[in-house]
């Protein structure tokens, strides 16, 4: 439950320079998210007040985060963690007591992480908690120097630390409870003596100390929870972390998931029990997928909302599409935006869908392109038939009613209305309306010439035998070519070539 003495500081507005990138760091995505949507996430349940801390880029940082109610404050130098508080300091609420700070690029913090924090700090009536972990290579990170009863004596950064703070494998997360009254003294006597320049946070720790209060330190219980992410490698880490902890909890909630680690599923996707996920998927999104679907390899579906019993055949594309229970697509399908497939239907090998409803029990099974179309049930779109939507200005709609039989090759020149039951011919360019249960026929007529085929090669024959006898033999031109073509490969015939 939220608390109203407490508010939480996320520190979002230093460059990354290590990431190389024109985008600022907490704009850069993992686990389907920006890395700072992450971070508001976890503490939305902590606190009403989550006030961002924004310097590079930040109108952009304070458009990923606003829509989540938070709100932004500017760090303009960013001369460092320890100014980016006190800046912060001018648009906290008067009546919080603690905050919470983090910073804005560690994005696998839980809140159950965070409330565990919250609550080592206000039992140890601590001036300051910072959440803790041990690391095998603690290269990078600020060092947690206990006291002998295993309170926290100071942090100290990488780069000013002694040889044998170095060995220290316990290392700050840049994660941190503060009792707001004692941190406000410190933060105004930090001074910039390191090799950046800066005011560091992490150097009130020390200060704390030196005025007799309490510091604490919570380890994590999860390390992982605790990364920064300062470098292309941590992100694509961070990302397989996110993806894991997703296909972990589908998997909990009774979704089969072939070979996991292989499979990239967006934080919003929901999918119901028995429904099996092959490897290669993307699911993207707010896709949502039913019971007892199968999503077979390589399949990618974006915002796709798919009822039960779904067959999804290897390597379709779905996207903002509606697929009604029972419905089979596949392999190779491609359903663009807006199209609803109603129960039962079928589209299958190199099939593109785009605008269009397909009723019940429709099949669209080979080679097709239905753009702007409604199609009414059981309704069969024979192999290659194209809706001639685009007139080159603007996209016209089809019409094609029930029981329809439309003969493969068919192009229906749109705007066009297909009446029910009607058939049309193999072949058909369709250019008018077809009233119900009629037949179209829109192709030239076939006209059969009978021998015709068989004196053409009676002829050709002729005059085949008698070239032969009036020029030099085959094997002959054959043994000149072969002379030309040594020629041509010699190393000297090479060298002059590349004049
Ligand atoms: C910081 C800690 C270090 C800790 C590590 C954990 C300091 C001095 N060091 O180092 O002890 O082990 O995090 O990842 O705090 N920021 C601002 N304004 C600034 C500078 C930074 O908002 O002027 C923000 C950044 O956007 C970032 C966070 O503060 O989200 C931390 O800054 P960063 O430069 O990543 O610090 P580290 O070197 O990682
Ligand atoms: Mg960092």
């Amino acid at each position: 439950m939220a608390a109203n003495d407490l508010t939480i500081v996320i520190l979002a507005a230093g460059k990354g320079t290590r990431l190389k990138s024109d985008v600022a760091k907490v704009l850069h995505r993992a686990g389907g998210r920006p890395l700072v949507e992450h971070v508001v996430r976890a503490c939305l349940p902590l606190a009403k007040n989550i006030l961002v801390v924004v310097g590079h880029q930040a109108e952009d940082v304070r458009n990923a985060v606003a829509p989540l109610g938070a709100s932004t404050v500017l760090q303009r130098p960013q001369s460092g963690t320890g100014h980016a508080m006190f800046i912060a300091r001018a648009a906290i609420d008067a009546n919080a007591r603690l905050a919470i700070v983090l910073p804005g690029d560690a994005p696998l913090t839980r809140t159950e992480t965070l409330q565990a924090l919250l609550d080592a700090h206000r039992s140890g009536r601590a001036a300051a908690t910072i959440l803790t972990a041990h690391l095998d290579n603690p290269a990078g990170y600020g060092r947690i120097v206990r006291k002998p009863d295993g309170s926290v004596a100071a942090i100290v950064e990488d780069k000013s630390a002694s040889a044998a703070e170095r060995e220290i494998r316990e290392v700050n997360s840049s994660i941190y409870c503060f009792s707001l009254e004692k941190l406000w003294p410190c933060l105004a006597e930090l001074r910039p003596d390191n090799a950046h320049r800066e005011l560091y946070l992490t150097d009130t720790i020390a200060m704390l100390n030196k005025r007799g209060e309490r510091v604490l330190a919570v380890e994590a219980a999860d390390a992982r929870e605790t990364f920064g992410c300062n470098t292309r490698a941590e992100l694509a880490e961070i990302d397989r972390a996110f993806r894991a902890r997703k296909a972990a909890a589908l998997m909990d909630a009774g979704v089969t998931i072939y070979l996991p680690e292989t499979v990239l599923i967006d934080p919003d996707v929901e999918i119901a029990h028995d429904t099996i996920i092959e490897p290669g998927v993307q699911l993207l999104g707010a896709t949502r997928i039913g019971s007892r679907c199968t999503i077979q390899a390589g399949s990618i579906l974006a915002n796709a909302t798919l009822a039960d019993n779904v067959l999804v055949r290897q390597h379709s594309v779905i996207t903002s599409s509606v697929l009604g229970s029972g419905a089979i697509v596949g392999p190779f399908a491609h359903l663009r935006e807006g199209s609803e497939l109603r129960p039962g239907a079928r589209v299958g090998n190199f099939v593109e869908v785009k605008k269009s409803v397909l009723g019940e029990g429709v099949k669209a099974m080979h080679l097709t392109y239905l753009g702007d179309a409604t199609v009414g049930r059981d309704t069969n779109i024979g192999a290659g038939t194209i809706t001639c939507n685009y007139d080159g200005v603007k996209k016209n709609p089809t019409r094609i009613g029930e029981r329809v039989f439309v003969g493969s090759d068919s192009a229906l020149v749109a705007p066009i209305t297909v009446g029910d039951g009607a058939y049309i011919a193999a072949g058909s360019t369709v250019t008018e309306d077809i009233p119900a249960d009629a037949l179209a026929i829109a192709r030239g007529r076939q006209i059969n010439k009978p021998g015709w085929a068989a004196a053409r090669r009676a002829k050709s024959s002729e005059s085949k035998s008698a070239a032969a006898k009036t020029s030099e033999p085959h094997r002959n031109s054959a043994k000149k070519l072969v002379e030309r073509a040594r020629r041509k490969s010699s190393p000297r015939a090479q060298k002059s070539s590349r004049h």
